[in-house]
Parts: structure tokens; sequence; C-alpha cells
């Protein structure tokens, strides 16, 4: 494989996701893949600097839109020093969150307009689309009961936890949306199931894709 392959994972919170990217890395490595795990906000230093000013609330006051900027300036920091280079080597990289996650979290429950979000995705990811989103969906009261069961006694709930149950309802909506308009990128599995099963799941897509991305070579390969 010349190029690598870029899979990320998105979904509310509680849904499992870093559960099931850290057994499909497994898997793939088991089958010989070299594999790139990691997540957003963050990935590079400069990106997890940006990261603990967003989730603490920090920069809430300031507005939606100046959180979606810092998601941007991690992302394309986080794209350049760690995506771009890991898939150039032919790399598979599994990303906890990207695109989707600034899409729903600031464009729809922030309510930034579409135009500004589309700007602003078009730097961040300077053409670093992701081959494959998984989209985790779970109902979500059941996603906000798992993430506070994981949480160590003491900690609270993040900026983004703490939001009401209809914010969080909307944005399981909003994943589904984008998930209907770009059937070919986005797969919907079902989060509810057995963590067993979701893998399963999970591994048919990504291997089915994987063998027709192997098998297709693009066109300045044929
Ligand atoms: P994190 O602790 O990584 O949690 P999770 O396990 O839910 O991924 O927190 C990331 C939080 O940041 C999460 O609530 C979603 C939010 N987020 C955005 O609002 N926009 C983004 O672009 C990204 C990547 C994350």
């Amino acid at each position: 494989m010349a190029r690598g392959f870029f899979i990320t994972f998105e979904g509310g919170e509680g849904a499992g996701k870093s559960t099931q990217i850290e057994r499909l890395g497994k898997k793939l490595r088991e089958k010989g893949y070299r594999v790139l795990v990691t997540r957003e906000p963050g990935g590079s230093p400069g990106a997890e600097a940006v990261r603990h000013v967003i989730l603490s609330g920090s920069a809430e006051e300031f507005g939606p839109e100046m959180e979606a900027l810092l998601f941007a300036a991690a992302r394309s920091d986080h794209v350049e020093q760690v995506i771009r280079p890991a898939i150039e080597s032919g790399m598979i990289v599994l990303c906890d969150r990207f695109i989707d996650s600034s899409r729903v979290y600031q464009g729809v429950t922030g309510n930034i307009d579409k135009g500004l979000m589309e700007a602003i995705e078009r730097v961040a990811i300077n053409g670093m689309m992701p081959d494959l989103s998984i989209f985790l969906d779970l109902d979500a009261e059941v996603g906000l009961q798992r993430a506070a069961a994981r949480r160590s006694a003491g900690e609270g709930a993040d900026r983004f936890e703490k939001e009401t149950i209809e914010v969080h309802d909307r944005r399981r909506q909003a994943f589904l949306e984008i998930a209907a308009s770009e059937p070919e990128r986005c797969k919907v599995v079902d989060a509810a199931q057995d963590p067993d099963a979701t893998q399963q799941v999970i591994e048919e897509i990504v291997f089915g894709v994987l063998e027709r991305h192997v098998q297709q070579p693009t066109e300045a390969e044929q």
C-alpha cells in the first residue's frame, strides 16, 4: 500500500470509541499493518497544549467561534505533524474524533455559520479528508451514564459532557445527518450492543473497505 489509510471514529460521549479503536488497532497489527492510533483534540505536542485550554472550559466564555478556531488550530498542527507523515509513509491512522466532531459540536450545537465552519475546516485539514469514518451511535442518556461511570471519583464532567441531554441528543441527530449525506465515507455502527458485537461489525466494515482500497490502485499507479 503506497499511501496509507485514514480512519476516524466519531460519536457522542461514552459511545466506546477508545475501546473500539484499541481493539481495531490490535487486530490490524496482528494482520501485519502498521498502525498509528491518535486522538483529537490533541495528538501532537502543540495540539495537546490547546486541548487543555479547550477542555478545561477556559475558552468557553469567548464563545463558540473562538473554540472552533482553537479546535482548528490544534487540528492543523496534528494533521501536519502527525497524520500526514504517517499516511504518506503507508500507515493506517486511527483517529479518535476529527472534523465531524467540529461540524456537530461547534457547527450544529454551537450554532456557527456553515460558511465559516467550511472555511475553518478547509484550512485545518488542508486536504487530509478521512477515507473512512465510523460513527458509533448510542442513545445520548446511556452514553452520558457510561461516560460518568468511567470517570474516577472526584473528577467532574468536562466542558462538553456537562451540557443538557437535549444538546447531546441534537448532536446524535447531527452525526446521523452527516452520515446520511456522506454514505460512502461514513458508516454508522450501533454502539448499544456489547463491545464484542460492536467490534465485529467494525472489523467487517474496515476489512471490506481495506480490501477494495488495495485492489483498486489509484490512477497514478495504473
Ligand atoms: P475527550 O476527553 O477526548 O472525550 P471523548 O472520549 O468524548 O472523545 O473530549 C473531547 C471533547 O471535545 C468531546 O466532548 C468532544 C469535544 N470536541 C469538540 O467539541 N470539537 C472537536 O472538533 C473535537 C475533536 C472534540
